[in-house]
């Protein structure tokens, strides 16, 4: 049977049969988005693209060269370029960040040494090694990008203008995340190929607009830049909403989180799973910026805690015994877990090809139901 078709520009942009890419998820030292996910991804016709944030170089190399020997097909790369992020306050240079954190923050530290307490996670306490050197591995991780000729570079957080011409002299594409007008024409500016207008609902770190309000207005303030619609989509409904909206194709992540191939642990896929949209909350108890997450008993501590979250990216060294000692003691369930209302929609997991499949295919058939169901006239 011939394959269904959905097209628009962005296929054409990115080299892609479906106008359908898959978030790059960062975290969990890459779990979220292995090289398997991503191939599936791209395989089936869509753009797979990993989430490389936390990735140390060298194994960022390792997994973009796993994907391309699964795959000849166009895949991308995800980093976050945090801007204003905080700086730890160090006595000295050689002074650990550790030990900076305890001096200058000794309330917060305390009340997370008090969590480990409080879940029993004493007896596996461990030191997570925690760097400070946000930038420079930024840089590093570009450079590997660029080597290994990776085809869409895409920017999370902050001002990709200094990755453009990078990326340009590489041959890749640019795609800029943002979820507000002021934000997108800093992208528009630093001249990407493709504005990514992520609502509110997303899954992950998230500003305060919806996706239906905000796609309008970034498709208008960067036209003729093409706009990619993100935030809530996961299903074939949301993305003829999407298009319909003026977005010329969709960027999901929570939809592909509980793919088969996706290394979440088992408890984090099945609250995934199982929750309503309200359980997924915006807190900044992991990561120190706003984040969409499923509501744990750790989001609520920090609620009730009477303390404001540090920064990023001290808030993420602040909570990172924690986090190791609860991955140790497998209490997936006190671990960060982003995701967005979209859950709601998703109830089993599936390979990341059938999930392509579906969606594809009931895209089409939303639309092609359309002038079925609505008369319309230009009067
Ligand atoms: C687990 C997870 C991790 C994420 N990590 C990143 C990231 O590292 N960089 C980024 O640009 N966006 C990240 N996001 C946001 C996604 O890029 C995307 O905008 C979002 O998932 C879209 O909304 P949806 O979850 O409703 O599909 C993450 C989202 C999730 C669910």
């Amino acid at each position: 049977m011939a394959r269904p078709v959905l097209r628009t520009d962005l296929c054409d942009i990115l080299g892609i049969e479906y106008p359908i890419c898959m978030a790059g998820m960062g975290g969990l030292r890459g779990r979220y988005t292995p090289p398997e996910l991503v191939a599936a991804v791209s395989e089936a016709g869509g753009l797979g693209v990993v989430g490389g944030a936390g990735i140390p170089p060298e194994d960022l190399r390792k997994a973009i060269q796993r994907i391309k020997e699964l795959t000849d097909k166009p895949f991308g790369v995800d980093l976050l370029l945090p801007a204003n992020v905080g700086k730890i306050d160090r006595s000295s240079s050689d002074e650990p960040p550790r030990d900076a954190l305890r001096r200058t923050y000794p309330q917060h530290v305390a009340f997370v040494e008090t969590l480990i307490g409080e879940f029993g996670l004493d007896e596996h306490r461990t030191q997570r090694p925690i760097r400070d050197d946000g930038q420079g591995v930024v840089r590093k991780q570009v450079d590997v990008i660029m080597e290994e000729n990776v085809p869409v570079f895409a920017a999370g957080l902050g001002d990709p203008a200094w990755v453009v011409p990078i990326a340009r002299e590489a041959g890749a594409k640019v795609m800029g995340l943002v979820g507000n007008v002021r934000n997108a024409m800093r992208q528009v500016k630093a001249d990407v190929d493709v504005v990514v207008a992520q609502g509110t609902e997303a899954g992950g770190h998230t500003g305060k607009i919806a996706t239906m309000p905000l796609v309008p207005q970034i498709r208008d303030a960067v036209a003729p830049l093409p706009v990619v619609a993100a935030g809530g989509i996961a299903n074939g409904t949301g993305i003829a909403a999407a298009l319909t909206l003026g977005a010329a194709g969709v960027w999901m992540g929570t939809a592909f989180l509980t793919a088969a191939e996706s290394g979440l642990y088992g408890k984090q896929i099945d609250s995934i799973l199982g929750a309503r949209s309200d359980e997924f909350v915006i807190s900044r108890s992991y990561t120190g910026k706003t984040a969409r997450q499923y509501k744990n008993p750790i989001v609520e501590a920090w609620e009730n805690s009477g303390l404001e979250p540090l920064p990023m990216p001290l808030q993420g060294m602040l909570m990172a015994d924690f986090s190791a000692a609860a991955e140790r003691a497998g209490r997936h369930d006190l671990v960060f877990t982003p995701s967005g209302q979209a859950a709601g929609l998703l109830s089993e997991s599936k390979p990341a090809a059938q999930i392509m499949k579906e969606l594809v295919v009931e895209a089409v058939s939303v639309l092609e139901a359309m002038p079925g169901r609505v008369t319309t006239s230009a009067g």
